[in-house]
């Protein structure tokens, strides 16, 4: 387990139009009064991120952005930087999501400049690791995996905070997760890495939390497992009522 407090983040991905900001309404004031046994984040699209912020200001829950150029401005049309997103109100940024492997070609060098880019401008970067199916079925996840984090972390990553999502492909938005006994290995093996690259208090400073159909009706089940530090949570965290369902399984009995 990591020494840090566990974190769900909720990932919006690109859904969310200003009527949303109802649900951040919602779940502000269902977490009114309730202790809280772990960090929450939400990062909506970037289109919504100032007044999602804002909205979230003088509460618990944090902002987050989905992803940031790894240069901090420049001719870059369409791009948006950590500086910009730390200007909007993040405190948190998702990089390296299978989402943007798959469909923006990013590779684990492209994640590791964005995170030491987040670093520069005070953003916690979550940098997400996973395998895909064929990966998993050719018995090969652990090599992927190491690689991947050996890859993607930046320098600054033993002296600045960082999260660790292990989603793997498969299981995102698909209704699928992996076994207890399958998230428990990978994550030690995550653990295990972060220690010998970061050295042991950093390394066990690191959170690392699973991501890929988190819902629930599971979370209690993944978020009890050891070395899992939270969530990263997709679909069930567009409404107030799921996300809160997740968080509550941090909360005291
Ligand atoms: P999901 O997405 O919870 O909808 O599976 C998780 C993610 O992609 O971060």
């Amino acid at each position: 387990m990591s020494t840090t407090r566990p974190i769900v983040i909720g990932n919006w991905k690109m859904h969310g139009l200003s009527e949303h900001l109802a649900e951040i309404r919602l779940l502000t004031a269902m977490l009114d009064g309730v202790e809280l046994r772990c960090d929450v984040a939400i990062c909506p699209p970037a289109t919504l991120l100032r007044v999602v912020a804002e909205a979230l200001d003088g509460t618990r829950i944090a902002a987050g952005g989905q992803d940031c150029h790894f240069e901090s401005e420049g001719a870059f049309t369409g791009d948006v930087s950590a500086v910009m997103l730390r200007d909007a109100g993040a405190t948190y940024v998702i990089l390296g999501h299978s989402e943007r492997r798959q469909y923006h070609a990013e590779t684990n060098a492209l994640v590791r400049a964005k995170a030491l880019s987040a670093h520069r401008a005070g953003v916690c970067p979550v940098v997400c690791i996973g395998e895909s199916e064929d990966e998993r079925l050719r018995g090969v996840t652990l090599d992927v995996i190491v690689r991947q984090l050996d890859e993607s972390l930046p320098e600054t990553a033993s002296r600045e905070p960082l999260i660790i999502a292990y989603e793997p492909v498969w299981a995102i938005g698909t209704g699928r997760t992996p076994t207890d006994d399958e998230i428990v290995e990978v994550h030690s093996a995550i653990r295990d890495e972060l220690v010998r690259r970061l050295g042991h208090e950093a390394g066990m400073a690191t959170r690392i939390v699973y991501g890929g159909s988190m819902k629930p009706a599971n979370a209690r089940a993944i978020l009890a497992l050891s070395d899992v530090d939270g969530g990263l949570v997709g679909q069930a965290s567009l409404q107030a009522k799921d996300f809160l369902g997740i968080i509550a399984e941090f909360a005291p009995a």
